[in-house]
């Protein structure tokens, strides 16, 4: 299928061209650095699938000028479709598809190393060390065995990252519309959320960005949190409210933060801004603390994860050409992702 994929980065290009020669190459893949926006929707124009990536926002007017140009099948290279309008899509009859998990583990492993670095100061003693400074001051830790590690979202990733977490000898708790087995198997403990917000001392998200999770960490969760708390988000900016975790810090209720995405992230991330005046003042604010490390949404960057979002993308045009559905589409009234 003539397909076109936006914002793609050199690094990813050669796992598709490798996945679509494995298959075949049953599909023409045309590669665009640009993202999808309206003013770029011309370019997708006499093919009949569109590969986006998760700060292309596919709005009411996007997915209109995409179905103007022949466009019929939305093939998402990622687990989130929050940046999908998709009651527009099911009026145009654009079918939506998604990767529902590609490695897990590359999400769940960089939650851990985000609280490793943090824990540790790591992001500090790498500067220091560079500089001839050995000295230790503020580089104090603790031990993560036996500390309570609140997970928000228990699906594929928090089940990992709870895995990986027991394994330090952490207390487990967890929140979640949908309780895991597989969770409550290795010990966790379901809470709700005001307790796991009081008891925890890292409190890790895992959760999918939607109607309840949007802001869910607000000023009222902040202020229910353990005093010092470590606070980790790779799941989507908006779960958090930027001004609350900023106000979390300033009056150290909060006392380390990991963030893999951020609310405002669709026109920085994934780009080299190094020669720009950084605009965004919330964003500058959070880089003057010391116990703040930020990712550029990095979290899925392992190359397994790259020849999984690869093959399940192919697999899911393929499926589509064929039969005219697939097992990945994503439908208007799931709003649990
Ligand atoms: P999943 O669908 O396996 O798990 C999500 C869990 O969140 C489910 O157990 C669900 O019941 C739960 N949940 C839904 N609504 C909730 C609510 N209101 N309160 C508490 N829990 C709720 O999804 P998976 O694969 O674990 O991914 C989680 C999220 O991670 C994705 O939705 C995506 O936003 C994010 N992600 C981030 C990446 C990155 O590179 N930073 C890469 C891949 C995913």
């Amino acid at each position: 299928m003539k397909t076109v994929l936006f914002s793609t980065k050199s690094y990813e290009r050669p796992f598709f061209d490798e996945a679509n020669r494995e298959a075949g190459s049953p599909h023409e893949l045309t590669f665009h650095e640009a993202r999808l926006t309206e003013a770029t929707t011309e370019l997708s124009r006499g093919h009949p699938c569109v590969c986006p990536f998760v700060n292309d926002i596919l709005s009411e007017a996007v997915l209109e000028a995409l179905h103007r140009g022949g466009t019929r099948l939305i093939a998402l290279r990622s687990a989130g479709f929050n940046h999908v309008e998709l009651d527009a899509a099911a009026r145009l009859d654009l079918t939506v598809v998604r990767v529902p998990a590609y490695s897990p583990h590359a999400v769940a492993e960089h939650s851990v190393c985000l609280m490793l670095a943090l824990n540790r100061g790591v992001h500090r003693a790498y500067n220091r060390v560079r500089e001839g400074n050995f000295a230790l001051g503020g580089l104090i830790g603790f031990d993560m065995a036996d500390k309570t590690a609140g997970i928000v979202g228990t699906g594929k990733i928090g089940a990992l990252t709870a895995r990986i977490l027991r394994g330090f000898g952490c207390r487990l708790l967890g929140f979640d519309v949908q309780p895991s087995e597989d969770c409550l198997a290795m010990g966790l403990q379901y809470v709700d959320f005001p307790e796991l917000l009081a008891e925890s001392h890292i409190i890790t998200l895992h959760c999918p960005l939607n109607p309840d999770t949007h802001h869910l960490i607000d000023a009222d969760a902040v202020g229910r949190m353990r005093e010092g708390v470590m606070l980790i988000n790779t799941s989507r900016g908006a779960v958090v409210d930027t001004p609350a975790l900023i106000d979390g810090l300033k009056s150290r209720r909060i006392g380390k933060v990991g963030l893999d995405v951020y609310e405002e992230e669709s026109d920085l991330f994934f780009r080299d801004l190094s020669n720009e005046v950084l605009e965004d003042d919330q964003l500058a604010r959070l880089l003057t603390f010391p116990n703040v490390i930020i990712t550029g949404h990095q979290a899925f960057l392992t190359g397994e994860a790259l020849e999984g979002i690869a093959d399940t993308t192919l697999d899911n045009i393929s499926e589509f050409e064929t039969q005219g559905t697939c097992t990945n589409e994503v439908h208007a009234a799931q709003h649990t992702q």
